[in-house]
Protein backbone atom coordinates (compact mmCIF):
# COMPACT_ATOMS: atom_id res chain seq x y z
CA UNK A 1 0.00 0.00 0.00
CA UNK A 2 1.28 3.44 -0.93
CA UNK A 3 3.15 5.60 1.87
CA UNK A 4 1.63 8.44 0.82
CA UNK A 5 -1.43 9.30 1.53
CA UNK A 6 -4.39 11.80 1.35
CA UNK A 7 -7.20 12.27 3.52
CA UNK A 8 -10.33 14.07 3.32
CA UNK A 9 -11.80 14.82 6.80
CA UNK A 10 -15.83 14.71 5.25
CA UNK A 11 -17.14 15.66 9.08
CA UNK A 12 -14.26 18.51 9.93
CA UNK A 13 -15.72 21.44 8.33
CA UNK A 14 -13.72 24.73 7.46
CA UNK A 15 -16.48 27.19 6.20
CA UNK A 16 -18.43 27.78 3.12
CA UNK A 17 -16.13 28.91 0.09
CA UNK A 18 -17.83 32.36 -0.82
CA UNK A 19 -18.07 31.67 -4.79
CA UNK A 20 -16.55 35.51 -4.69
CA UNK A 21 -13.19 32.84 -3.89
CA UNK A 22 -13.27 32.47 -7.73
CA UNK A 23 -13.35 36.52 -8.71
CA UNK A 24 -11.74 37.96 -11.85
CA UNK A 25 -10.12 41.13 -12.23
CA UNK A 26 -10.24 43.32 -15.60
CA UNK A 27 -8.68 47.09 -15.93
CA UNK A 28 -8.35 49.39 -18.63
CA UNK A 29 -4.51 47.84 -19.48
CA UNK A 30 -3.20 46.93 -22.77
CA UNK A 31 -5.55 44.53 -24.38
CA UNK A 32 -8.00 43.69 -21.45
CA UNK A 33 -10.93 46.01 -22.34
CA UNK A 34 -10.14 46.89 -25.91
CA UNK A 35 -10.20 44.28 -27.58
CA UNK A 36 -10.56 41.76 -24.58
CA UNK A 37 -14.45 42.31 -24.05
CA UNK A 38 -14.79 45.46 -26.10
CA UNK A 39 -14.87 45.78 -29.80
CA UNK A 40 -17.85 47.77 -30.26
CA UNK A 41 -20.79 47.67 -31.96
CA UNK A 42 -19.99 48.51 -35.81
CA UNK A 43 -17.28 45.37 -34.95
CA UNK A 44 -16.95 42.63 -37.68
CA UNK A 45 -16.34 40.76 -34.23
CA UNK A 46 -19.57 38.94 -33.30
CA UNK A 47 -20.48 41.26 -30.36
CA UNK A 48 -23.83 42.08 -28.38
CA UNK A 49 -24.09 45.49 -27.86
CA UNK A 50 -20.20 46.00 -28.43
CA UNK A 51 -19.29 42.93 -26.33
CA UNK A 52 -17.82 40.21 -28.07
CA UNK A 53 -19.66 36.90 -27.73
CA UNK A 54 -16.79 34.55 -27.80
CA UNK A 55 -15.42 35.74 -24.66
CA UNK A 56 -18.79 35.98 -23.36
CA UNK A 57 -19.39 32.42 -23.73
CA UNK A 58 -15.83 31.24 -22.87
CA UNK A 59 -16.03 33.00 -19.31
CA UNK A 60 -19.67 32.26 -18.85
CA UNK A 61 -18.02 28.85 -18.61
CA UNK A 62 -16.20 29.54 -15.67
CA UNK A 63 -19.36 31.06 -13.87
CA UNK A 64 -17.62 33.74 -13.02
CA UNK A 65 -19.22 34.93 -9.68
CA UNK A 66 -17.58 38.82 -9.34
CA UNK A 67 -15.96 40.82 -11.26
CA UNK A 68 -13.76 43.77 -10.43
CA UNK A 69 -13.01 46.79 -12.72
CA UNK A 70 -11.92 49.17 -13.48
CA UNK A 71 -8.97 49.19 -12.07
CA UNK A 72 -5.92 48.24 -10.44
CA UNK A 73 -3.64 51.44 -10.63
CA UNK A 74 -5.94 52.66 -13.54
CA UNK A 75 -9.12 53.37 -10.90
CA UNK A 76 -7.66 55.70 -9.01
CA UNK A 77 -6.96 58.30 -12.29
CA UNK A 78 -10.43 57.10 -13.19
CA UNK A 79 -13.93 59.72 -13.53
CA UNK A 80 -16.67 57.77 -13.78
CA UNK A 81 -18.57 60.69 -15.79
CA UNK A 82 -15.90 60.31 -18.34
CA UNK A 83 -17.93 56.62 -19.02
CA UNK A 84 -21.09 57.40 -19.00
CA UNK A 85 -23.93 59.30 -21.99
CA UNK A 86 -23.50 58.73 -25.56
CA UNK A 87 -20.19 57.36 -26.40
CA UNK A 88 -19.38 59.54 -29.02
CA UNK A 89 -19.71 62.89 -27.03
CA UNK A 90 -17.31 60.62 -24.12
CA UNK A 91 -13.88 62.36 -23.65
CA UNK A 92 -10.74 60.62 -25.04
CA UNK A 93 -8.38 60.65 -22.08
CA UNK A 94 -4.63 58.82 -20.99
CA UNK A 95 -4.07 56.09 -19.22
CA UNK A 96 -0.96 57.50 -17.74
CA UNK A 97 -0.27 54.46 -15.49
CA UNK A 98 -0.36 51.78 -18.99
CA UNK A 99 1.93 53.02 -22.16
CA UNK A 100 -0.38 56.42 -21.87
CA UNK A 101 -2.54 54.62 -24.25
CA UNK A 102 -5.73 56.97 -25.37
CA UNK A 103 -8.59 55.64 -23.43
CA UNK A 104 -11.68 56.62 -25.43
CA UNK A 105 -13.90 55.98 -22.35
CA UNK A 106 -16.69 54.01 -25.03
CA UNK A 107 -16.32 51.25 -22.34
CA UNK A 108 -17.88 52.56 -18.71
CA UNK A 109 -20.14 52.06 -16.19
CA UNK A 110 -23.68 50.92 -18.30
CA UNK A 111 -21.14 48.53 -20.12
CA UNK A 112 -19.59 46.76 -17.35
CA UNK A 113 -22.76 46.16 -16.19
CA UNK A 114 -24.36 44.55 -18.96
CA UNK A 115 -20.95 42.98 -19.14
CA UNK A 116 -21.62 41.27 -15.67
CA UNK A 117 -24.99 40.71 -16.31
CA UNK A 118 -23.67 38.85 -19.76
CA UNK A 119 -21.69 36.54 -17.67
CA UNK A 120 -23.82 35.88 -14.88
CA UNK A 121 -20.94 37.57 -12.18
CA UNK A 122 -21.63 40.57 -9.97
CA UNK A 123 -19.97 44.05 -10.33
CA UNK A 124 -17.02 44.77 -7.99
CA UNK A 125 -16.52 48.56 -8.42
CA UNK A 126 -13.09 50.20 -7.35
CA UNK A 127 -13.34 53.51 -6.61
CA UNK A 128 -10.60 56.75 -6.84
CA UNK A 129 -9.35 57.94 -3.43
CA UNK A 130 -6.08 58.45 -5.43
CA UNK A 131 -7.19 61.91 -7.64
CA UNK A 132 -10.97 61.86 -7.22
CA UNK A 133 -12.78 62.72 -3.60
CA UNK A 134 -15.85 61.51 -1.69
CA UNK A 135 -17.84 63.58 -3.55
CA UNK A 136 -17.03 61.41 -6.81
CA UNK A 137 -17.42 58.55 -5.51
CA UNK A 138 -20.62 58.59 -3.37
CA UNK A 139 -21.94 60.41 -6.72
CA UNK A 140 -20.57 57.37 -8.56
CA UNK A 141 -23.10 55.45 -6.34
CA UNK A 142 -25.84 57.25 -6.51
CA UNK A 143 -25.59 57.05 -10.16
CA UNK A 144 -25.79 53.46 -9.75
CA UNK A 145 -27.88 52.26 -6.94
CA UNK A 146 -30.67 55.06 -6.37
CA UNK A 147 -34.16 53.94 -7.22
CA UNK A 148 -35.87 56.80 -6.63
CA UNK A 149 -36.09 60.54 -8.48
CA UNK A 150 -33.00 61.88 -8.01
CA UNK A 151 -30.82 64.40 -10.83
CA UNK A 152 -28.32 61.40 -11.42
CA UNK A 153 -30.89 58.58 -11.18
CA UNK A 154 -32.64 60.17 -14.15
CA UNK A 155 -29.46 60.79 -15.79
CA UNK A 156 -29.13 56.74 -15.54
CA UNK A 157 -32.08 56.13 -16.85
CA UNK A 158 -32.01 58.85 -19.55
CA UNK A 159 -28.53 56.74 -20.13
CA UNK A 160 -30.88 53.39 -20.87
CA UNK A 161 -30.54 52.15 -16.70
CA UNK A 162 -34.02 52.70 -15.21
CA UNK A 163 -33.63 50.02 -12.71
CA UNK A 164 -30.28 50.88 -10.44
CA UNK A 165 -27.60 48.53 -10.97
CA UNK A 166 -28.05 47.41 -6.97
CA UNK A 167 -23.64 47.19 -7.13
CA UNK A 168 -22.66 46.01 -3.64
CA UNK A 169 -18.77 45.77 -4.03
CA UNK A 170 -16.99 48.85 -3.88
CA UNK A 171 -13.44 48.77 -3.35
CA UNK A 172 -12.35 52.04 -1.46
CA UNK A 173 -8.71 52.95 -3.92
CA UNK A 174 -6.52 50.10 -4.54
CA UNK A 175 -2.59 50.52 -4.00
CA UNK A 176 -3.55 53.13 -1.79
CA UNK A 177 0.37 52.89 -0.64
CA UNK A 178 1.45 53.42 -4.25
CA UNK A 179 -0.04 54.52 -7.43
CA UNK A 180 -3.26 54.85 -4.98
CA UNK A 181 -1.52 58.16 -3.89
CA UNK A 182 1.34 56.68 -2.00
CA UNK A 183 -0.03 57.26 1.26
CA UNK A 184 1.33 55.88 4.20
CA UNK A 185 -1.09 53.06 6.44
CA UNK A 186 -2.03 56.20 8.91
CA UNK A 187 -3.15 58.29 5.81
CA UNK A 188 -5.06 55.88 4.15
CA UNK A 189 -6.71 54.94 7.45
CA UNK A 190 -7.99 58.68 7.76
CA UNK A 191 -9.71 59.08 3.80
CA UNK A 192 -10.77 55.54 4.19
CA UNK A 193 -12.46 56.61 6.87
CA UNK A 194 -13.96 59.83 5.52
CA UNK A 195 -14.80 57.83 1.91
CA UNK A 196 -16.41 55.11 3.44
CA UNK A 197 -18.55 57.57 5.49
CA UNK A 198 -20.55 58.55 2.40
CA UNK A 199 -21.23 55.26 0.62
CA UNK A 200 -24.49 54.57 2.08
CA UNK A 201 -26.64 51.42 1.89
CA UNK A 202 -29.07 53.05 -0.13
CA UNK A 203 -32.64 51.89 -2.06
CA UNK A 204 -31.87 48.77 -0.41
CA UNK A 205 -28.32 47.61 -1.78
CA UNK A 206 -26.25 46.67 0.95
CA UNK A 207 -22.44 47.56 0.54
CA UNK A 208 -19.60 45.39 0.92
CA UNK A 209 -16.93 47.99 1.48
CA UNK A 210 -13.07 46.73 0.76
CA UNK A 211 -10.32 48.53 2.69
CA UNK A 212 -6.92 48.80 0.55
CA UNK A 213 -4.74 45.99 2.54
CA UNK A 214 -0.91 45.18 2.05
CA UNK A 215 1.09 44.99 -0.72
CA UNK A 216 1.97 41.29 -0.42
CA UNK A 217 2.45 40.04 3.41
CA UNK A 218 3.29 43.57 4.93
CA UNK A 219 1.84 43.12 8.49
CA UNK A 220 3.21 46.54 9.57
CA UNK A 221 1.10 48.07 6.67
CA UNK A 222 -2.33 46.08 8.10
CA UNK A 223 -1.41 47.01 11.73
CA UNK A 224 -0.99 50.88 11.52
CA UNK A 225 -4.01 50.99 9.02
CA UNK A 226 -6.00 49.01 11.47
CA UNK A 227 -4.69 50.99 14.70
CA UNK A 228 -6.05 54.12 12.41
CA UNK A 229 -9.59 52.57 11.61
CA UNK A 230 -10.39 50.90 14.84
CA UNK A 231 -11.40 53.67 16.99
CA UNK A 232 -14.63 52.76 18.46
CA UNK A 233 -15.91 49.80 19.86
CA UNK A 234 -18.44 48.94 16.49
CA UNK A 235 -15.08 49.42 14.70
CA UNK A 236 -14.81 50.45 11.11
CA UNK A 237 -17.79 50.31 8.04
CA UNK A 238 -15.41 47.95 6.66
CA UNK A 239 -16.72 44.14 5.22
CA UNK A 240 -13.43 43.29 3.55
CA UNK A 241 -9.42 43.93 3.69
CA UNK A 242 -7.61 43.26 0.23
CA UNK A 243 -4.36 42.11 -0.02
CA UNK A 244 -2.14 42.15 -3.27
CA UNK A 245 0.13 38.67 -3.86
CA UNK A 246 2.19 38.29 -7.11
CA UNK A 247 4.47 35.64 -7.01
CA UNK A 248 6.51 37.19 -10.07
CA UNK A 249 8.45 35.04 -12.76
CA UNK A 250 11.10 32.57 -12.83
CA UNK A 251 12.92 32.05 -15.48
CA UNK A 252 10.11 33.34 -18.44
CA UNK A 253 6.84 32.85 -19.46
CA UNK A 254 7.45 30.01 -21.74
CA UNK A 255 11.41 28.84 -20.77
CA UNK A 256 12.00 27.75 -17.10
CA UNK A 257 14.40 25.14 -15.83
CA UNK A 258 13.47 22.62 -13.47
CA UNK A 259 14.33 24.91 -10.48
CA UNK A 260 12.64 27.90 -11.60
CA UNK A 261 9.41 25.58 -12.40
CA UNK A 262 9.79 24.76 -8.55
CA UNK A 263 11.25 28.30 -7.47
CA UNK A 264 7.64 29.51 -9.15
CA UNK A 265 4.90 27.58 -7.66
CA UNK A 266 7.23 27.62 -4.60
CA UNK A 267 6.54 31.44 -4.24
CA UNK A 268 2.59 31.55 -5.46
CA UNK A 269 2.62 28.73 -2.37
CA UNK A 270 3.53 31.42 -0.15
CA UNK A 271 0.47 33.13 -0.41
CA UNK A 272 -0.64 30.84 2.54
CA UNK A 273 2.03 32.55 4.81
CA UNK A 274 0.56 35.84 3.97
CA UNK A 275 -3.18 34.63 4.68
CA UNK A 276 -1.44 33.29 8.07
CA UNK A 277 -0.22 36.75 9.02
CA UNK A 278 -2.21 38.96 7.89
CA UNK A 279 -5.54 37.41 9.66
CA UNK A 280 -3.21 36.92 12.95
CA UNK A 281 -3.19 40.37 12.60
CA UNK A 282 -6.80 41.03 12.10
CA UNK A 283 -7.63 38.77 13.89
CA UNK A 284 -6.21 40.96 17.28
CA UNK A 285 -8.89 44.00 16.14
CA UNK A 286 -11.59 41.99 15.00
CA UNK A 287 -11.92 39.36 17.06
CA UNK A 288 -15.09 38.47 16.13
CA UNK A 289 -14.10 37.67 12.38
CA UNK A 290 -16.62 40.12 10.69
CA UNK A 291 -13.95 41.21 8.40
CA UNK A 292 -13.27 39.05 5.48
CA UNK A 293 -9.65 38.97 3.78
CA UNK A 294 -9.24 39.20 0.01
CA UNK A 295 -6.88 38.57 -2.32
CA UNK A 296 -7.32 40.99 -4.78
CA UNK A 297 -4.77 40.94 -7.32
CA UNK A 298 -2.77 37.94 -7.21
CA UNK A 299 -1.01 35.47 -10.07
CA UNK A 300 2.57 35.38 -11.73
CA UNK A 301 3.93 38.13 -13.41
CA UNK A 302 6.19 37.47 -16.16
CA UNK A 303 9.08 39.33 -18.06
CA UNK A 304 7.65 41.11 -20.59
CA UNK A 305 6.82 39.21 -24.10
CA UNK A 306 9.80 40.71 -26.75
CA UNK A 307 7.57 42.37 -29.49
CA UNK A 308 5.13 43.52 -27.20
CA UNK A 309 4.28 46.93 -25.53
CA UNK A 310 5.56 46.08 -22.22
CA UNK A 311 3.23 48.59 -20.25
CA UNK A 312 0.71 46.30 -22.02
CA UNK A 313 1.53 42.90 -19.36
CA UNK A 314 0.73 40.36 -21.78
CA UNK A 315 2.55 37.08 -21.43
CA UNK A 316 1.60 33.85 -22.25
CA UNK A 317 0.61 30.73 -20.18
CA UNK A 318 1.80 27.41 -19.20
CA UNK A 319 1.25 24.55 -17.14
CA UNK A 320 2.78 25.77 -14.93
CA UNK A 321 0.68 28.80 -14.28
CA UNK A 322 -2.18 26.13 -13.87
CA UNK A 323 -0.03 25.47 -11.33
CA UNK A 324 0.16 28.43 -9.65
CA UNK A 325 -3.49 29.43 -9.86
CA UNK A 326 -4.95 25.58 -8.57
CA UNK A 327 -2.00 25.72 -5.80
CA UNK A 328 -3.01 28.91 -4.96
CA UNK A 329 -6.95 28.24 -5.09
CA UNK A 330 -6.40 25.23 -2.73
CA UNK A 331 -4.96 27.47 -0.24
CA UNK A 332 -7.78 30.30 -0.71
CA UNK A 333 -10.41 26.63 0.04
CA UNK A 334 -8.57 25.97 2.54
CA UNK A 335 -9.02 29.00 4.86
CA UNK A 336 -12.38 29.53 3.64
CA UNK A 337 -13.06 30.77 6.96
CA UNK A 338 -11.32 33.92 6.55
CA UNK A 339 -10.83 34.24 2.58
CA UNK A 340 -13.67 35.82 1.40
CA UNK A 341 -12.62 37.12 -2.46
CA UNK A 342 -9.89 36.48 -4.75
CA UNK A 343 -9.75 38.23 -7.94
CA UNK A 344 -6.88 36.58 -10.27
CA UNK A 345 -5.09 39.69 -12.39
CA UNK A 346 -6.60 38.99 -14.93
CA UNK A 347 -9.13 38.01 -17.07
CA UNK A 348 -8.17 38.79 -20.83
CA UNK A 349 -4.86 39.49 -22.70
CA UNK A 350 -2.72 40.80 -19.32
CA UNK A 351 -1.13 38.85 -16.84
CA UNK A 352 -2.22 35.61 -15.47
CA UNK A 353 -4.94 35.91 -17.89
CA UNK A 354 -8.00 33.09 -18.82
CA UNK A 355 -7.94 34.02 -22.37
CA UNK A 356 -5.76 35.54 -24.97
CA UNK A 357 -7.39 37.76 -28.17
CA UNK A 358 -5.69 38.01 -31.77
CA UNK A 359 -8.13 39.56 -33.74
CA UNK A 360 -11.45 37.25 -34.04
CA UNK A 361 -9.37 34.35 -32.38
CA UNK A 362 -9.50 33.90 -28.86
CA UNK A 363 -7.71 30.75 -27.04
CA UNK A 364 -8.45 29.79 -23.54
CA UNK A 365 -4.96 29.25 -21.43
CA UNK A 366 -4.02 26.44 -19.10
CA UNK A 367 -5.28 28.34 -15.64
CA UNK A 368 -8.83 29.26 -17.88
CA UNK A 369 -8.92 25.14 -17.08
CA UNK A 370 -8.25 25.48 -13.78
CA UNK A 371 -10.96 27.69 -13.16
CA UNK A 372 -13.83 25.57 -15.22
CA UNK A 373 -12.10 22.41 -13.41
CA UNK A 374 -12.58 24.23 -9.95
CA UNK A 375 -15.92 25.99 -10.37
CA UNK A 376 -17.45 22.80 -8.38
CA UNK A 377 -15.62 24.06 -4.86
CA UNK A 378 -17.75 27.47 -5.39
CA UNK A 379 -20.31 27.57 -2.40
CA UNK A 380 -19.05 23.86 -0.82
CA UNK A 381 -17.94 23.39 2.81
CA UNK A 382 -14.47 23.34 2.39
CA UNK A 383 -13.61 20.27 4.73
CA UNK A 384 -10.35 19.23 6.62
CA UNK A 385 -7.44 17.44 4.77
CA UNK A 386 -3.78 15.93 4.97
CA UNK A 387 -1.90 15.83 2.24
CA UNK A 388 1.61 13.39 3.09
CA UNK A 389 3.44 12.58 0.47
CA UNK A 390 7.26 13.11 -1.36
CA UNK A 391 9.03 16.46 -0.47
CA UNK A 392 10.44 17.96 -3.71
CA UNK A 393 14.01 19.89 -3.41
CA UNK A 394 15.22 22.40 -6.18
CA UNK A 395 17.84 25.11 -5.91
CA UNK A 396 17.09 28.67 -6.35
CA UNK A 397 19.23 31.78 -6.62
CA UNK A 398 21.51 30.06 -3.85
CA UNK A 399 19.44 28.19 -1.49
CA UNK A 400 18.48 25.30 -1.64
CA UNK A 401 14.42 24.98 -0.96
CA UNK A 402 11.93 21.88 -0.58
CA UNK A 403 8.11 22.05 -1.76
CA UNK A 404 5.94 19.47 -1.13
CA UNK A 405 4.81 17.32 -4.17
CA UNK A 406 1.05 17.17 -3.62
CA UNK A 407 -1.39 19.62 -2.29
CA UNK A 408 -4.48 20.16 -2.62
CA UNK A 409 -8.26 20.88 -0.66
CA UNK A 410 -11.66 19.46 -0.85
CA UNK A 411 -15.53 20.78 -0.24
CA UNK A 412 -18.27 19.23 0.23
CA UNK A 413 -21.80 20.11 -1.86
CA UNK A 414 -25.26 18.74 -2.22
CA UNK A 415 -23.70 15.03 -1.03
CA UNK A 416 -20.54 15.77 -3.69
CA UNK A 417 -17.41 15.63 -2.37
CA UNK A 418 -14.74 17.33 -4.84
CA UNK A 419 -11.45 16.73 -4.24
CA UNK A 420 -8.06 18.70 -6.10
CA UNK A 421 -4.89 17.49 -5.84
CA UNK A 422 -2.04 19.26 -7.81
CA UNK A 423 1.10 17.19 -8.05
CA UNK A 424 4.18 19.34 -8.68
CA UNK A 425 6.55 17.25 -9.21
CA UNK A 426 7.95 18.12 -12.81
CA UNK A 427 8.73 14.49 -14.07
CA UNK A 428 7.71 12.24 -11.62
CA UNK A 429 4.55 10.46 -11.21
CA UNK A 430 3.30 10.33 -7.31
CA UNK A 431 1.02 6.94 -6.60
CA UNK A 432 -1.33 8.30 -2.97
CA UNK A 433 -3.73 6.61 -1.08
CA UNK A 434 -7.04 8.57 -0.46
CA UNK A 435 -8.60 8.25 2.73
CA UNK A 436 -11.85 9.30 2.66
CA UNK A 437 -12.79 9.63 6.29
CA UNK A 438 -16.67 10.07 7.54
CA UNK A 439 -18.73 9.34 4.68
CA UNK A 440 -17.80 6.06 1.56
CA UNK A 441 -17.87 7.10 -2.06
CA UNK A 442 -20.06 5.25 -3.97
CA UNK A 443 -19.46 6.74 -7.61
CA UNK A 444 -16.69 9.31 -9.22
CA UNK A 445 -15.08 10.78 -11.87
CA UNK A 446 -11.77 12.48 -12.16
CA UNK A 447 -10.61 14.99 -14.93
CA UNK A 448 -7.06 15.75 -15.02
CA UNK A 449 -5.09 18.64 -16.91
CA UNK A 450 -1.36 17.47 -17.64
CA UNK A 451 0.99 17.83 -20.20
CA UNK A 452 4.15 15.65 -21.06
CA UNK A 453 6.12 19.29 -21.68
CA UNK A 454 6.36 21.49 -18.45
CA UNK A 455 6.70 24.20 -20.75
CA UNK A 456 3.71 23.12 -22.90
CA UNK A 457 0.90 26.24 -23.72
CA UNK A 458 -1.83 26.68 -25.70
CA UNK A 459 -1.47 29.10 -28.90
CA UNK A 460 -4.34 30.27 -31.45
CA UNK A 461 -2.79 27.22 -33.90
CA UNK A 462 -3.18 24.91 -31.04
CA UNK A 463 -5.48 25.28 -28.93
CA UNK A 464 -6.01 22.89 -27.14
CA UNK A 465 -2.02 21.46 -26.10
CA UNK A 466 -3.01 21.88 -22.47
CA UNK A 467 -6.73 20.77 -22.16
CA UNK A 468 -8.58 18.46 -19.41
CA UNK A 469 -9.40 15.29 -20.15
CA UNK A 470 -11.18 12.78 -18.19
CA UNK A 471 -9.44 10.32 -15.96
CA UNK A 472 -10.41 6.64 -14.85
CA UNK A 473 -13.36 6.82 -11.95
CA UNK A 474 -11.86 5.48 -9.12
CA UNK A 475 -13.38 1.98 -7.46
CA UNK A 476 -16.18 2.40 -4.41
CA UNK A 477 -14.91 2.77 -0.74
CA UNK A 478 -13.30 4.81 1.43
CA UNK A 479 -9.72 4.10 0.38
CA UNK A 480 -8.62 4.54 -3.15
CA UNK A 481 -5.01 4.20 -4.77
CA UNK A 482 -4.49 6.81 -7.34
CA UNK A 483 -1.39 7.57 -9.72
CA UNK A 484 -1.38 11.27 -10.50
CA UNK A 485 0.89 12.06 -13.61
CA UNK A 486 3.85 14.70 -13.38
CA UNK A 487 2.73 18.57 -13.20
CA UNK A 488 -0.71 17.87 -12.93
CA UNK A 489 -4.08 18.76 -11.82
CA UNK A 490 -6.68 16.27 -10.76
CA UNK A 491 -9.79 16.92 -10.10
CA UNK A 492 -11.91 14.60 -8.23
CA UNK A 493 -16.20 13.94 -8.00
CA UNK A 494 -17.13 11.51 -5.03
CA UNK A 495 -20.87 10.88 -5.16
CA UNK A 496 -21.31 10.61 -0.51
CA UNK A 497 -23.22 7.16 0.87
CA UNK A 498 -24.23 7.56 4.12
O1 LIG B 1 -2.59 44.14 -12.38
C1 LIG B 1 -1.69 45.10 -12.82
C2 LIG B 1 -1.39 46.15 -11.77
O2 LIG B 1 -0.76 45.54 -10.69
C3 LIG B 1 -2.59 46.84 -11.16
O3 LIG B 1 -3.02 47.92 -11.92
C4 LIG B 1 -2.05 47.31 -9.85
O4 LIG B 1 -3.05 47.39 -8.88
C5 LIG B 1 -0.98 46.30 -9.51
O5 LIG B 1 0.20 46.90 -9.16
Amino acid sequence: MSENRITVLTEEPVARIRPEVYGHFAEHLGGCIYPGVWVGEGSSIPNTGGIRNDVVAALRRLAPPVLRWPGGCFADDYHWEDGVGPRSERPRTVNMWWGEDIETNEFGTHEFIHLCRMIGAEPYICGNVGSGSPYELRSWLEYCNFAGDSTLARRRAENGASEPFGVRYWGVGNENWGCGGTMCPEDYGVEYKRYATYLHDISGTELFLIACGPNGNNPDWTRRFLSKVYTSRRGPRMHGFAAHYYCGTAGTSTEYTDDEWYALIHRAMGVEALIRQQRAVMDGYDPERKVGLIIDEWGAWHQPEPDRNPRHLWQQNTIRDALVAASSLDIFNRHADKVVMSNIAQTINVLQAMILTEGDRIVTTPTYHVYEMYRHHQRGTSVQTRFAGPDISFAHEGQEQALPALSGSASVRDDVLTLSVVNASAHDEVEALIDLRGASAELSSARVLAADDIHAHNTFDAPDTVAPADSAPLANGNQVTHRFPPASITVFRFKLGS
